[in-house]
């Protein structure tokens, strides 16, 4: 196996003392992912030994009972065994308070117990509060906690917020929902989170791309043909019918999972990994795609929806026959974009995406596609054309990079093959059990905001997709379901590379 370098690395610092308060604790997010993410931290001893967790939701439940049901969960969710001291340590430090998020009463009770916690656990009153509810209650949230003073920073505290998304439907509710937080607290004290920016391989694009000195003269317009960007699930919309109907696959991965994708591959070298240094130059690649114009958008967005499929051991059902779905829903599943970043860097090169449900494979990855070598040297040999050079970035399941070349073919004639080199995080450095959110509530609680989206980054995504929410809600689609459950979506994502003479690549 090649040697690593991992001992080179420092270890991070212990985060600050805190409590993290998670309201909507009883929903899936909790069980799956943030408490098998800070089992992971506390194991990596990076959590302060001054450390507590409020939970909160609707239910009404003593602690004890939430203790019991966390300890069950753990089990199935935990990314490594759990070591029954370290979860001791955490079920000791674990409060449950059962409340309306509407009901002024929920936020005095909730601020009592904090007060309590403090006391116990000399958490130095450093809040911060996980949004996992309806995106739909954000706003009341924040603004009840500022009403009962749970919001206010003094002698040194820290509060902060992290909201899940959806952060608004559109660029009316994302501004509108900004302004309304904004009367409460400071950009500096919200974190929204984009789960996308916690995979190791999301973030090694910034190692990859500045870290390195070869990368950075070929990435622009004069090397680079296209980029396509993938992300494909195999699962459909599962038990979330109803949510996805109210969004559709434009809404749920483009303006966010997918444009940190574009932003990151796209920005120019930052001047320091200072928060605001690097979200600036994500933020301008995303002020400088240009909005679809609404004449272009039936050509330049592919929309798409699964109808029934089988494939070897399984039969599908179509989207509109799920739970939750309205029989003839007119939803999106799947949606190919063909966008222009209209920068001196870019200029005149597609960024292609496309994403989407109940795809043959589920497979995240960038691919940079370079333009290909004049063809004259070879004009006198049996060569017909040269493979263009690729470089993908795997972003899951298999992460890693691999730069793709042309090589001869050994023998006496002159043949070209195209080879593959490849780089796999998991030869390399192993495997790390992660749930992907451990960084993203590390970096919280150590007051970093790098990996968050800031309030212009998210009105900027929306200010590109909006043209084509409302060209699609303008013409509902005639032809849903477009395609079957197991392919790569409707034709018409073919033909939105094939017009421009090139084709998606090829994953199997
Ligand atoms: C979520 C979407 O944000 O991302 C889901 O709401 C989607 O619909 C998921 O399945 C994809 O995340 P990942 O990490 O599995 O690629």
């Amino acid at each position: 196996m090649p040697t690593s370098n991992t001992e080179q690395q420092t270890q991070g610092r212990v985060a600050d003392p805190c409590v993290m308060v998670i309201f909507g604790a009883t929903g899936d997010l909790t069980k799956r992912k943030l408490f098998p993410a800070l089992y992971n931290l506390a194991k990596s001893n990076l959590l302060s030994r001054e450390f507590a967790i409020v939970c909160t939701s609707r239910t009404d439940m003593t602690t004890e009972a939430f203790r019991d049901l966390i300890s069950q969960d753990i089990k199935t969710y935990a990314t490594s065994a759990v070591e029954p001291d370290i979860w001791e340590w955490f079920l000791q430090r674990t409060y449950y308070a059962g409340g309306d998020v509407t009901n002024p009463e929920c936020y005095q009770k909730l601020k009592d117990l904090l007060a309590q916690v403090n006391q116990s656990h000399g958490t130095h009153a450093n809040y911060f509060y996980y949004l996992a509810t309806a995106p739909n209650f954000f706003g009341e949230i924040i603004r009840q906690l500022g009403a009962v003073g749970l919001m206010t920073e003094e002698n040194g505290q820290w509060r902060r917020v992290i909201i899940e998304k959806p952060f608004g439907h559109d660029l009316e509710s994302a501004r509108a929902l900004n302004a309304e937080i904004k009367q409460v607290i400071n950009e500096r004290q919200i974190y929204r989170i984009d789960h996308y920016l916690g995979k190791e391989t999301v973030q090694n694009l910034l190692v990859f791309r500045f870290g390195n000195g070869i990368f950075d003269p070929v990435w622009n317009r004069r090397y680079v043909d296209h980029v396509e960007i993938t992300a494909a699930e195999t699962v459909g919309v599962e038990k979330r019918g109803g949510y996805y109907e109210t969004s559709g696959a434009l809404r749920d991965m483009v303006p966010n999972h997918l444009f940190q994708l574009v932003s990151l591959t796209a920005m120019e070298p930052p001047i320091s990994f200072d928060a605001n240094a690097v979200r600036d130059e994500q933020a301008k690649v995303l002020h400088a795609i240009s909005p679809i114009p609404p004449e272009e958008v039936l050509t330049r967005a592919v929309r798409g929806q699964y109808g029934p499929g089988d494939d070897d051991d399984e039969h599908m059902l179509g989207y509109r026959q799920e739970t939750g779905v309205n029989p003839n829903s007119t939803t999106e599943t799947f949606v190919a974009l063909k966008l222009m970043i209209d920068n001196w860097r870019w200029a005149g090169v597609p960024f292609y995406l496309r994403t989407g449900k109940r795809l043959p494979k589920r497979v995240t990855e960038i691919a940079i596609q370079f333009k290909s070598a004049p063809l004259m040297l070879f004009r006198d040999t049996p060569v017909e054309r040269l493979r263009t050079n690729r470089l993908v970035i795997h972003i899951q399941p298999d992460e890693g990079i691999s730069l793709r070349f042309g090589a001869k073919i050994p023998g006496p004639i002159m043949r070209l093959g195209a080879v593959e080199m490849d780089f796999n995080y998991v030869d390399y450095f192993g495997s790390v059990p992660s749930t992907g959110y451990e960084r993203l509530l590390y970096d919280c609680m150590v007051g970093d905001a790098t990996l968050f989206q800031r309030a212009d980054m998210v009105e900027a995504g929306w200010r590109v997709i909006e043209p084509v929410l409302d060209v699609w809600k303008a013409l509902p689609p005639r032809s849903f379901p477009n395609y079957a459950a197991g392919t790569w979506g409707p034709k018409e994502a073919e033909e939105l590379l094939a017009r421009d003479g090139r084709e998606w690549r090829p994953i199997d």
